[in-house]
C-alpha cells in the first residue's frame, strides 16, 4: 500500500543521507528485526552494507542456509557467514548451568562479531563507520524504562550495549520508531517472505537453552530434526473454526531436548533412547503465557513422526505448564 511505500521511500532517503559514502556493518541473526533492518538498509545503500551472520551451531534445521539463500541469494546483499559452531560447542563442553551457558554464548557472540567487524574495517576501501542494529521501539523503552529495573533478573538476555563504542562505529537504527507489527509489514513490503517475517520469536542463545544441561552436538542434531517436524505439522494443521494454522494460533512453539533415556520397544527389540518435550504457548506479551490446547490429532501425528523418523528419540511428551510459575523456555 502507498502508506508503506511512502514510509520506505522516506526511510531509504534518510539512511542515504546519514550514511553518505561510508560503509555499514550489520549483525544478521535470522530473526525478524535484524532481517528487516538488513533488507531496508540494503534497499537504501546496496553494497555499502556488509552483513555478518554468526552461525553458533545452535540454530534450527537448515536455518543458516535459509538466511544465506535469502540475503546473499535473493537480495544479493553482501553477507559474511562465520561458521563458529565448533568454537561455541567447544566452550560449552562440560557446562550445564543455564546462566553460565547464556554468558558463554553471549560473550562468544560478541567476540566473534567484533573480530569479523575489525577485519571488515581493515580490508574495505571505503570508510566503515556504522554499526546497524535492528532495535525496535519496544527495545528502546525497555532499555530506558521500568523493565530493566526489575528487582530480579530471571534470565539474562544478550546484551550488545557498548558494542558501537568498542568498535569505534556510529549507531544506525532505522527501526527505532516502529512497533513489531509495523516492522513485520515493512519486511513484507520489502519483499521478505511472510513465513520469515511472521515467525515465532527465537532466543539469542538458540538451542543452547533448549537442550537441558550440557550442550552436545549429538543432542543439537536430534533436537533440530524433532523440532522441524513439530513446526512443519503446526504449519500444516488448520483449526476448523478460524481456518488458521496452529502455527498462527500459537505465539511460540518449540521442542526441548531432555538428556534422559527411557525404555521403548520397536519391532521385537528394546530401545533405550532420549525424550523430548513439545512446548506451545499462547500469550500477548510473553510475561505470562498459557499452554496451548493443541488438538490431539496434531499431537498424535507429531509424536508418531518424531519417534519413527528420528532414531535416538523414543518418547515425546507435551508440556502443560503455564507461565507463571513455569517460564516459556525450560532454561
Ligand atoms: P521465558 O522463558 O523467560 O521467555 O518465559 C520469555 C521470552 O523470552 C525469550 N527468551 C530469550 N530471548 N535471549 C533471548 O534473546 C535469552 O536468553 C532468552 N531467554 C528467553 C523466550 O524465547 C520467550 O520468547
Amino acid at each position: 500500500d502507498w502508506v508503506m511505500r511512502d514510509h520506505i521511500a522516506e526511510a531509504v532517503e534518510s539512511i542515504r543521507k546519514q550514511v553518505g559514502d561510508e560503509e555499514v556493518i550489520l549483525g544478521l541473526s535470522g530473526g525478524v528485526d535484524s532481517s528487516v533492518a538488513a533488507a531496508l538498509i540494503h534497499r537504501a545503500i546496496g553494497d555499502q552494507l556488509t552483513c555478518v551472520f554468526v552461525d553458533h551451531g545452535l540454530l534450527r534445521l537448515d536455518e543458516g542456509d535459509m538466511v544465506m539463500d535469502m540475503f546473499a541469494g535473493k537480495l544479493h546483499a553482501k553477507v559474511v557467514r562465520v561458521d563458529a559452531a565448533d568454537l561455541f560447542l567447544g566452550k560449552l563442553a562440560g557446562v550445564s548451568d543455564p546462566e553460565a551457558k547464556r554468558k558463554i554464548i553471549g560473550g562468544l557472540f560478541v567476540d566473534v562479531f567484533k573480530a569479523e567487524a575489525a577485519k571488515i574495517k581493515q580490508t574495505h576501501q571505503r570508510h566503515v563507520a556504522w554499526l546497524a542494529q535492528g532495535t525496535i521501539y519496544p527495545d528502546v523503552i525497555e532499555s530506558g524504562g521500568a523493565k530493566s529495573k526489575k528487582a530480579v533478573t530471571i534470565k539474562s538476555h544478550h546484551n550488545v550495549g557498548g558494542l558501537p563504542e568498542q568498535l569505534g562505529l556510529k549507531l544506525l537504527e532505522p527501526l527505532r520508531d516502529l512497533f513489531k507489527d509495523e516492522v513485520r509489514e515493512l519486511g513484507v513490503a520489502l519483499g521478505l517472505p511472510p513465513e520469515m517475517v511472521y515467525r515465532h520469536p527465537f532466543p539469542g542463545p538458540g538451542l543452547g537453552v533448549r537442550i537441558l544441561g550440557e550442550v552436545k552436538k549429538e543432542y543439537a542434531d536430534l533436537l533440530r530434526r524433532a523440532d522441524a517436524i513439530f513446526i512443519e505439522e503446526l504449519r500444516n494443521f488448520r483449526d476448523g473454526n478460524s481456518g488458521k494454522t496452529w502455527y498462527e494460533l500459537t505465539s511460540q512453539a518449540f521442542t526441548v531436548f531432555l538428556p534422559v533415556k527411557s525404555v521403548g520397544v520397536m519391532g521385537d527389540g528394546r530401545t533405550y533412547d532420549y525424550v523430548v518435550a513439545l512446548r506451545a504457548v499462547q500469550t500477548s506479551d510473553f510475561m505470562t503465557a498459557d499452554w496451548a490446547e493443541l488438538p490431539y490429532a496434531l499431537l498424535k501425528k507429531v509424536s508418531s513422526r518424531i519417534i519413527n523418523e528420528v532414531r535416538g528419540i523414543n518418547r515425546v511428551t507435551y508440556d502443560v505448564s503455564s507461565k507463571p510459575p513455569a517460564t516459556i523456555e525450560w532454561e
